[in-house]
C-alpha cells in the first residue's frame, strides 16, 4: 500500500520513544511527512537533523522539527510520547500523576494546531492516559486512542510462533486489557493458520502451563528489557509505526488498541485494548469478540485497575 499524498504526522517526544517512532515511521514510509517536537530545544534539533540525514535511504521523505508546537500543524495524526519514562522497578501505573498533568496541558495546546487530527497516546500509563485526553479534548472515543497491546500482541506472537515453528503472520492471538500488568492473552480465540490454538499439535501439543509461561513473558517483557538497557523504545516505536499507517492509509485493520470502551460488555467509561478496526477515523472496538467467561472477568478486573488509578486522579 502507498503513502498517502502529503499524509503527516507529529511526534510529540523526542526522548528515546519518540525518536524511534519517528525513526520506524521513516523507514516504512508510514507518512509522507514526519514532524518531531520536544520542549527540550537542543535534543529535537538534534534528533531531526539525523533522522533527516538518513531520509536517502527512507520510505518518507520530509523530516522537521522543534520546540515551537508550530511544527504539529497539518497533523493527520499526533502520537504522544512525551512524559517520564518508567525506570527499574517501577510499574507503568507508578506514572500516572506526572504524565497526566503533562497531557492535561499539552493537549489544548495540540488541538489548536491539528484540530482535525486522530491522536494516539504511547506516554504510560496509556489506558489511564487515553481516558484523561478524551475528557480533555472532547473528542469521539474512536479518535483518541493509546497503542495499548499492540507491542505486547507482537510480543505473544513472536514467542508463539517460534514455540510452532510457523510465520508470526500465521499467528492469530491477541494480548488485551490494560498495557500493563493485568493484561492477558485471548486464548478462547486464538488461531494459527486456521487451527484453533489449544488444538495445536504438529507432534509437540502446546499445553496450559506452557501458555501460561508465555502469557507471563510478555506481561514482564517490559520489566526484563528496561532492567537491562533502562528504556523500551525499539519495538514500541515499530508497533506505533504500524498502527499510525493503518490509520494514514485507511486500511481497516484489525489490531488491539486501546479507546474508551462504554457499553463495550459494560466496561464503563475506561479504555483498555481490545481487537478494534482501525482507519482514517480512528479506532472501532469489535463488539463481535468472543470472550469466555474467564477472560470477560479478566477483561472487568484490568478495567478496575485503571478505574482506581483514574480516581486517584481525581477523574
Ligand atoms: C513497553 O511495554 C514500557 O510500555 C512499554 O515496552
Amino acid at each position: 500500500m502507498s503513502v498517502i499524498e502529503n499524509s503527516k504526522l507529529a511526534v510529540i517526544g523526542a526522548g528515546s520513544v519518540g525518536a524511534s517512532l519517528a525513526y520506524a515511521a521513516l523507514i516504512r514510509g508510514s507518512a509522507r511527512r514526519v514532524a518531531l517536537y520536544d520542549i527540550n530545544e537542543a535534543k529535537v534539533d538534534a534528533e531531526t537533523l539525523d533522522l533527516a540525514h538518513g531520509t536517502q535511504f527512507t520510505g518518507s521523505s520530509e523530516v522537521e522539527g522543534g520546540s515551537d508546537l508550530a511544527v504539529v500543524e497539518g497533523a493527520h495524526v499526533v502520537v504522544v510520547t512525551a512524559g517520564a519514562n518508567q525506570r527499574p522497578g517501577q510499574t507503568r501505573m507508578d506514572l500516572a500523576g506526572t504524565n497526566a498533568r503533562i497531557l492535561e496541558g499539552l493537549m489544548p495546546q495540540l488541538l489548536e494546531r491539528a484540530p482535525d487530527a486522530v491522536y494516539m497516546l504511547v506516554t504510560n500509563p496509556c489506558d489511564v492516559l487515553t481516558v484523561v485526553a478524551r475528557r480533555v479534548s472532547g473528542l469521539p472515543a474512536e479518535r483518541v486512542f493509546a497503542s495499548g497491546t499492540v507491542l505486547d500482541t507482537s510480543r505473544l506472537r513472536t514467542l508463539l510462533a517460534r514455540r510452532a515453528g510457523v510465520a508470526t503472520s500465521s499467528v492469530h492471538a491477541h494480548i488485551v486489557g490494560e498495557h500493563g500488568d493485568t493484561e492477558f492473552p485471548l486464548w478462547s480465540s486464538a488461531t494459527i493458520g486456521s487451527v484453533p490454538l489449544l488444538d495445536w499439535a504438529q507432534g509437540r501439543p502446546v499445553g496450559r502451563d506452557e501458555l501460561d509461561r508465555i502469557a507471563t513473558e510478555v506481561r514482564e517483557a517490559a520489566y526484563k528489557v528496561i532492567a537491562g538497557k533502562g528504556v523500551t523504545n525499539y519495538a514500541i516505536g515499530l508497533s506505533g509505526a504500524r498502527i499510525v499507517e493503518a490509520v494514514l492509509r485507511d486500511e481497516r485493520a484489525i489490531l488491539p488498541v486501546s479507546t474508551v470502551l462504554g457499553d463495550y460488555r459494560d466496561i464503563g467509561d475506561v479504555a483498555l485494548s481490545v481487537p478494534s478496526v482501525v482507519g482514517a477515523s480512528g479506532a472501532v472496538p469489535i463488539a463481535e469478540t468472543p470472550f469466555s467467561v474467564d477472560e470477560d472477568a479478566r477483561l472487568h478486573a484490568s478495567a478496575d485497575a485503571i478505574r482506581g488509578s483514574l480516581a486517584q486522579l481525581g477523574y
